[in-house]
């Protein structure tokens, strides 16, 4: 492929990215908060798009609208042929996961705290956006893959819990819907590549948990980014599952 976005939401989180893609920023949009960096992979363009900081609050622009709205920048700029959500997120102990896992998203990208329960808007809150097939990708890398479901909430509550159930997430996190949403409606495959820092059924506090191993994930991201990106690399979107 000859572009691959990759979207991301924390600047801790893709601070030891950057450094090992020995990126380069670049100008981004005049008024908006995203940061945009860019290297190359053999050949391979990598833009590396970050959603900045909010400007009344002072935090990373976390969520799913900074996330939507990122995505169709970048994907507007740059016409990437695959666009990667990377970040953190939680997972559960009782389906497997470990703090430091990197998982790679399977199917579908579902939301978890849109419930509508009117029909048809029923659907359409949880969304379901393909993922791009990438089981071959995984299992190249030694990737845990699993059903991402996205929520603008750190914690989990009954009814997150309930939907998540149904869905089948094992990934949870705050923003790869919402970039999927915008990929399915630009005719742009999405892949998410998430590293946990958090047991969300562990009896410690999840943003304890989080602001514990924030660092150690981010680092686990960027090694195994870095290895999705060269496996992609030099290969079409149809060769990844
Ligand atoms: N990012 C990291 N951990 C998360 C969690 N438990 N929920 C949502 N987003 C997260």
């Amino acid at each position: 492929m000859k572009c691959i976005a990759v979207v991301m939401a924390m600047a801790s989180e893709a601070s030891p990215i950057l450094t090992q893609l020995g990126a380069q920023a670049i100008p981004a949009i005049p008024l908006m908060p995203f940061k945009f960096f860019e290297a190359d992979r053999n050949g391979c363009r990598v833009i590396v798009s970050v959603n900045g900081r909010d400007k009344r609050h002072g935090v990373d622009s976390i969520g799913t609208e900074a996330a939507a709205l990122n995505t169709y920048v970048v994907a507007r700029q740059y016409n990437p042929d695959l666009i990667i959500t990377a970040g953190t997120a939680g997972g559960w102990m009782h389906r497997g996961a470990e703090i430091g896992d990197v998982y790679v998203s399977d199917q579908k990208f579902v939301h978890h705290d849109r419930r509508i329960a009117i029909p048809g808007f029923e659907e359409y809150g949880i969304g379901s956006y393909p993922a791009v097939p990438a089981s071959g990708l995984a299992q190249a890398l030694n990737l845990k893959l699993g059903t991402v479901t996205t929520s603008n909430s750190l914690d989990e509550n009954d009814d997150d819990r309930r939907l998540i159930a149904k869905s089948g997430g094992v990934v949870k996190e705050m923003e790869a819907a919402a970039v999927a949403y915008v990929g399915e409606m630009l005719a742009i495959p999405v892949m998410a590549l998430k590293a946990i820092t958090d047991l969300v059924d562990h009896h410690t506090a999840t943003a304890d948990q989080f602001n514990a191993n924030l660092l150690m994930a981010s680092q686990r991201l960027a090694e195994k980014l870095l290895q999705v990106i060269d496996f992609c690399a030099p290969r079409s979107v149809a060769d990844l599952g």
